[in-house]
């Protein structure tokens, strides 16, 4: 008789792409001079801050009026993963809390390496995000990884090609970093946390 073979897959961790809807897609443009005329007129906070280096960045952006669709549409695209049964228990429901700031990079500017701690989801919507702008790189949080390459991915960095009106969800334990940014224009995302709550 042959062996059998039961397969377990461990530690599964998710990242989601959503695309944003059409008709949010067509104020980005918008957001881009709403978000340079906040930079303009001193708002925020310019340099390095945080893993951001060389960049500005404006905080409580999910408490600004004006930023509303942005956060309806991040709301949006958490109630689509939240539905991903692989992920979650569907007959859970969950109370949520976000904050989202804006991440300005200029030329030459990146982030390092970082982790959003004890938050559930973390994420970025791309606003404006020009060829060679920098990539979000995932790295794999289990340390032993790196020094046995024998499993799929182990030790790797994951690559996520920015979109503009692209969200990518992921849990906040994750690191991540951004590359720099080789292009002649500024790079703009509104980065947030999410904090879920079983009900
Ligand atoms: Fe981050």
């Amino acid at each position: 008789m042959e062996s059998s073979v039961e397969v377990s897959e461990l530690f599964i961790t998710p990242l989601w792409r959503v695309n944003c809807r059409d008709e949010f897609k067509k104020s980005l443009s918008s957001y881009v001079q709403l978000i340079n005329k906040l930079r303009k007129d001193g708002e925020g906070d310019e340099g390095d801050n945080r893993s951001s280096r060389n960049g500005w960045r404006l905080d409580d952006v999910n408490l600004k009026d004006d930023f509303k669709s942005v956060t309806d549409e991040i709301i949006y695209g958490l109630s689509s993963i939240l539905a991903d049964e692989k992920v979650f228990n569907s007959s859970k429901t969950y109370d949520y809390r976000i904050e989202s700031w804006i991440n300005l990079t200029n030329k030459g500017g990146f982030n390092a390496v970082h982790n959003h701690g004890l938050w559930s989801i973390s994420g970025v919507l791309y606003i404006k995000c020009p060829k060679d702008s920098g990539r979000l790189l995932i790295r794999d949080p289990r340390p032993a990884v790196y020094y046995h390459k024998l499993l799929q991915q182990a030790g790797e960095e994951i690559v996520i090609e920015p979109k503009e009106g692209l969200i990518v969800f992921f849990p906040g334990f994750l690191e991540h970093s951004v590359e720099l940014n080789k292009s002649r224009q500024d790079r703009i995302s509104i980065a947030f946390n999410i904090s879920l709550t079983p009900k």
